[in-house]
């Protein structure tokens, strides 16, 4: 018998289509209003995993054809530097979208630097405005990036989420409590679910969308899924790989991709589902914050 498993939800290839989308959509405000929309990224230290991901932020920004600028501070900026950095972006015309690169370093208070944001620039969606209006239901907040991405690729993946039994695993302002209300606007029924919820297995399985965000490494086992389930992974773990040779490492999800693939309907793998969706959505949220800035319709993407 052909074992069954599950279809493989290719992020990578939705976020290169997505990114080009906003590739056309920044042309069309170009020839039609003359309109650049311009992203700022502000990075505090030298945290290689943080540099990787605001390189690339810079180089797609450029490549859909918006303006990129770049903030590259010491590690020892104080908080008062950063605010007054922040507060002259809120001013510069040419920047419509604002991102402060996390985990800040542990001498700066993250939410001041997030609420000194212009909500109307916030493209991370983290300020506590853009978080209220999406809790509230608010069809014009700016959401964060991470968990729009995971909605955009459900919502391809099932259509209407109407009344489906959903479970976000974390709670995190980032990915968990976002994930939920997105959920929920979408009417779905929805469960949070963390590291101090009873029987987790047994609420994993009643879900038909399981969202993963809990930074746990293959935690969420093949008998904890629900058969024919569509299960996304937000996790993105760095273990030790032997077989790839001494030293070596490879990255894996909060879920056992192994066996979850044998009973989900659908599923995010670990590299290349959720992690390119990111950036693109960071894109498709300039593009929108630029829109409103300017007082125009953003074209559809
Ligand atoms: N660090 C890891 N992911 C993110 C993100 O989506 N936004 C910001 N600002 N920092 C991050």
């Amino acid at each position: 018998m052909v074992e069954k498993t599950a279809e493989i939800i290719d992020g990578k290839a939705f976020a290169e289509k997505l990114r080009r989308r906003v590739a056309d959509a920044v042309d069309q405000v170009q020839d039609a209003h003359g309109l650049t929309p311009g992203l700022a990224v502000v990075l505090l230290g030298e945290d290689p995993a943080s540099q990787v991901y605001v390189r690339n932020k810079g180089k797609m920004t450029k490549e859909v054809g918006m303006a990129s600028f770049e903030h590259r501070l010491p590690e020892d900026t104080t908080e008062e530097q950063l605010l007054t950095l922040v507060r002259g972006l809120n001013k510069n015309d040419e920047v419509h979208g604002i991102l402060v690169q996390l985990p800040l370093p542990g001498h700066i208070r993250a939410e001041r630097v997030l609420d000194a944001i212009s909500p109307d620039k916030d493209v991370d969606g983290f300020h506590v405005i853009n978080a209220g209006r999406l809790a509230t239901g608010g069809a014009d907040a700016l959401v964060p990036c991470t968990p729009l991405g995971c909605l955009m690729l459900l919502k391809d993946k099932l259509g209407d989420l109407a009344g489906k039994r959903a479970l976000v695993l974390g709670r995190s302002n980032i990915v968990g409590k976002p994930m939920a209300a997105l959920l929920l606007r979408e009417n779905c029924t929805v469960t949070i679910a963390h590291s101090k919820t009873e029987d987790l297995p047994g609420e994993c399985r009643r879900a038909d969308i399981l969202v993963a965000a809990i930074g746990r490494e293959r935690m969420v086992k093949g008998d904890w899924i629900k058969p024919g389930a569509a299960v996304i992974d937000v996790g993105i773990n760095r273990i030790p790989a032997p077989e790839k040779g001494e030293g070596k490492t490879r990255l894996v999800g909060d879920v056992d991709f192994d066996e979850a693939v044998r009973v989900a309907g659908a599923i995010t793998p670990v590299p290349g589902g959720v992690g390119p969706m990111t950036i693109a959505v960071l894109l498709r949220n300039t593009l929108v914050a630029a829109c409103r800035q300017a007082g125009i319709e953003a074209p559809e993407i």
